[in-house]
């Protein structure tokens, strides 16, 4: 970790983390109000420097900006925000005017402005939930000329050898942020911490522990505690009390650190970033789902994802050669376990030059994805951002005509060492970069490539082996001069971006006007990837603590927006033994991207190389993916639409149970499914939590779980196991046949599994289209709406659905839990036809429970995507 800076190591954290300046004010005779924005001028007393300061209403949140004038015009961070923002913009109602603050009104928010020393704080419905600059540390470095006997670091700071030779001097920003009454902040990603994020500083203001820290760098081998800034970065944090939610998001790309503190009364922050300008959004909930619509209305929702990319990936670095794929591919179907996707990393291009085949090892590239496809599956290639600086390979010796390489200090093409050895590095803020970048993926320029092939963008961040912090200096300057501190968090996704887009305009061209959606990985990450494609968390290790924290990693990347996003199973680095490695497919069925993956310097470890037992527990947790996928697809057209998580905190679903607000080992998958997966070595039972009044049903036998009065339960397991609980009140759709891959499965039908809340109802979804083209974008999907009530199940569009995507696929069962009779008596008729359906006891679906109450309607051969309704009666 010596390889990576401290607050105190950086100069603007230094000079601006915990730093107080009481005179920072509002010239009164400067605020007007114009509809949603109030404009003022903000003056520093000491330094005389003056700023522009608006705060502007949207329906739901806030937006402070602080800026210098245009003469001084500092870096915006482009393309994140959505080009619809201005739709939902509210206005503000003015409540008091006095000489000292203005106190105006939108929605249900209150905002007080307060002039010397400045201070904005809001309420809502009477409660206050936010209060920025209570502590006084908002700071904003203004633009100055050099001087002789200028405080050191403001002009050069040299780490680890590096010098940064910092042109434009100080250019920091600071700010506190407090939660009045909320004891608990989360977000912030990418760290692997707890859910809950712990505090830095003690209430004296002594730091306790590092800040976090968001600089999206290759972190070797990173620890399973820690503050450290990883691949991605989303400035956007959430904090909580009971009955209020909300949220604060900064829109800037350049280093950033974060204090958090916490007192009985409050949370407090404190932010710091190097350069940019202050954009804060701040977001006012009072759920948490408004909280993530919030935020989806200012950056998007997630892509609806290929149907495909939710099955399983097998990943390795690396998979030798096409003997050795086919291989792989082959035992997939001889172990009887299915999936979707193989993925080709480094090695198998020709000395890492990407868009290249080593001729040797992958002789026809064309013809081995063709094998592949014709069961069904893909090939992911792994294409990098760094360009081997070799005048014969035709990628370089475009971009170096072009002059599309970002440039070091001097001007010169920037010359870094990655895996092809010297390198250069596009500059993907160059919109002709992102699309020339996009070109090289039709089938004609990527050779060897065909529309089964999908991409995975790695070492984004940019990693530069040789560079400061192993990426790249921050006074390299990319298109319009603009130097790289200023977007370095932001470079990964710019990477992402066009690279999705090329797989966009081949898909286009490929299938006509309805194309085909993208699927590229990619490591590095910032606010917006939501929009682009899903991410990994990186080179974790083979240990019970990476396993643990990936349920708080997935998840706090899930909340910031970017929901589409797992770990590596298995851990990256290291061997894990058969009991890690079946626990870690347990937990995985669950994650929102599933993806065994491993270091060329471990053993193989594909699922059938633990022995039988392991085999078989594996195959059981991938067959329980597929079982689950149609539900997981349903979810990712919510996140798609307004952005819900996938993986979802307790607290998500239950804000008003306090003892969910801490809990991070735990999770539920959509609002239905809850999970408490086996997280160590050895156990014998697994504590569970169950928020609220339930009723929750054992997802393996269909019984009530009955937790003691603090909702606290204790379950036995064997390896077998992953304790996982259904929500009364859900209507889950699934596909239970074992197949292949997801498109083995396009026709098979559907079982429908009802859990009744305590009233004896439930309702549930179910979305479906082709699984991947952009046909849905047009209304060529079906959304159904599944009730039950009164003895009465139906199915009928959700309301407001084009229901435009006809299909003959049927239901094959229908299980019920919850009843209070048993199954045996009950008939079941289809209401219309009159026609008698087969009814009794059965198996729950995950497992092998055969509870007395669960009832199984076989065969009904309802439509899927029709309307229908079914009648239970009690007959006996
Ligand atoms: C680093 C990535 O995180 C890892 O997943 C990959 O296998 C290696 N680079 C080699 O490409």
């Amino acid at each position: 970790m010596e390889d990576f800076k401290k607050c105190t190591d950086a100069a603007f954290c230094n000079r601006l983390l915990g730093a107080r300046d009481e005179g920072y004010y509002i010239d009164p005779a400067s605020v007007k109000v114009f509809g949603p924005a109030v404009n003022a001028k903000l003056l520093n007393k000491a330094t005389g420097a003056d700023f522009t300061l608006t705060l502007k209403a949207y329906k739901g949140f806030v937006r402070l900006l602080v800026d210098e004038d245009a003469s001084r015009k500092r870096f915006e961070v482009p393309g994140v925000l959505m080009h619809d923002l201005e739709s939902r913009e509210g206005s503000w109602v003015m409540k008091a005017q006095t000489s000292e603050s203005w106190q105006l009104r939108c929605g249900d928010a209150e905002l007080q402005l307060r002039y010397s020393p400045l201070q904005i704080d809001i309420s809502i419905k009477g409660q206050p939930v936010m209060s920025f600059n209570s502590r006084q540390m908002f700071n904003f470095e203004h633009k100055r000329q050099k001087q002789e006997g200028d405080p050191e670091g403001w002009w050069e700071e040299t780490f680890k050898g590096h010098t940064d030779s910092k042109p434009r001097g100080p250019e920091g920003i600071s700010f506190d942020l407090a939660f009045p009454g909320m004891q608990h902040v989360y977000g912030l990603p990418e760290h692997a911490t707890t859910l809950s994020l712990k505090p830095t500083v003690d209430l004296a203001d002594n730091i306790t522990s590092e800040p976090y820290r968001l600089y999206n760098l290759d972190v070797f081998e990173y620890v399973a505690d820690s503050p450290f800034g990883l691949y991605g970065s989303i400035p956007f944090l959430w904090a909580q009390k009971l009955g209020f939610t909300v949220g604060a998001f900064w829109l800037n790309a350049a280093e950033m650190f974060v204090d958090v503190g916490k007192t009985d009364a409050a949370t407090f922050t404190n932010w710091v970033a190097e350069s940019g300008i202050l954009d804060l959004f701040l977001l006012l909930g009072p759920t948490p789902a408004k909280v993530s619509e919030q935020y989806a209305q200012i950056t998007g929702t997630t892509a609806l994802p290929q149907y495909f990319s939710l099955g399983y990936h097998q990943c390795r670095w690396n998979y030798r050669d096409e003997a050795d794929v086919r291989q792989v591919d082959a035992n997939f179907d001889k172990f009887d376990i299915p999936y979707d996707v193989i993925w080709l990393d480094i090695e198998h291009t020709d000395g890492k030059r990407y868009f290249t085949w080593d001729k040797n090892l992958f002789p026809d590239p064309v013809k081995l994805q063709e094998d592949v496809a014709s069961h069904g599956r893909k090939v992911v290639t792994i294409i990098d951002p760094h360009i081997k600086r070799d005048p014969g390979y035709n990628i370089y010796q475009e971009a170096e005509q072009n002059h599309y390489f970002v440039r070091d200090k001097d001007g010169k093409d920037f010359d870094g060492w990655c895996w092809p050895g010297s390198s250069s590095y596009l500059d993907m803020l160059n919109p002709e970069v992102r699309s020339w970048w996009a070109q090289q993926f039709s089938l004609s320029k990527y050779k060897g490539s065909t529309p089964n092939l999908y991409v995975w963008n790695d070492m984004n961040e940019p990693s530069v082996f040789n560079g400061p912090e192993i990426t790249m200096p921050k006074d390299n300057l990319h298109w319009g001069e603009v130097e790289h501190r200023n977007l370095h968090n932001l470079n990964g996704a710019l990477f992402h971006q066009a690279t999705a887009q090329g797989l966009v305009e081949r898909g286009k061209a490929v299938f006509g006007s309805d194309g085909d959606r993208p699927f590229v990985l990619s490591r590095a990450f910032f606010a917006g990837t939501q929009r682009i494609g899903p991410i990994w968390t990186g080179d974790n290790s083979a240990d019970w603590d990476h396993l643990r924290v990936s349920l708080p990693m997935i998840m706090s990347v899930g909340i910031a927006g970017l929901p589409f996003n797992g770990a590596d199973v298995g851990g990256f680095f290291g061997n894990p033994d058969a009991e890690l490695i079946t626990r870690w497919n347990q937990v995985a069925t669950f994650y929102p991207f599933f993806r065994g993956h491993a270091h060329l310097d471990t053993k193989r470890r594909e699922p059938w190389l633990f022995g039988e037992d392991a085999t078989r527990r594996i195959r059981e947790a991938i067959r329980a993916r597929y079982v689950l996928l149609p539900y997981i697809y349903t979810l990712f057209r919510h996140a798609n639409t307004t952005g819900l998580p996938i993986m979802r905190p307790l607290w998500y679903e239950f804000p008003e149970v306090e003892a969910t607000h801490g809990i991070d080992d735990e999770f539920l998958l959509g609002p239905a499914l809850l999970v408490a997966p086996v997280l160590d070595a050895g156990a014998e039972s697994r504590a569970v939590y169950l928020p609220g009044t339930g009723p929750w049903y054992s997802a393996k036998t269909g019984e009530v779980a009955t937790p003691d009065s603090s909702g606290a339960l204790s379950v036995p397991v064997t390896m077998d196991d992953v304790p996982s609980f259904l929500r009364g009140g859900h209507i889950l759709p699934l596909r239970e046949r074992a197949r292949r891959s997801t498109a083995a499965a396009k026709h098979d039908p559907y079982t429908l599994l009802v859990a009744l809340d305590s009233n004896g109802q439930a309702a549930g979804e179910l979305y479906l289209d082709d699984g991947s083209s952009f046909a849905f974008q047009r209304g060529l999907y079906a959304h159904r709406l599944f009730t039950f009530k009164d003895g009465l199940l139906s199915s009928q569009e959700l309301p407001g659905t084009p229901s435009r995507y006809s299909t003959d696929v049927a239901i094959e069962r229908i299980v019920v839990v919850g009843l209070r009779q048993p199954a045996s008596s009950f008939s079941v008729t289809e209401v219309g036809s009159v026609k008698v359906l087969q009814a009794g006891a059965g198996p729950v679906v995950l497992a092998e429970g055969v509870p007395e109450s669960a009832l199984v309607i076989r065969k009904p051969e309802l439509p899927i995507a029709g309307d229908w309704s079914i009648r239970l009666a009690v007959t006996a």
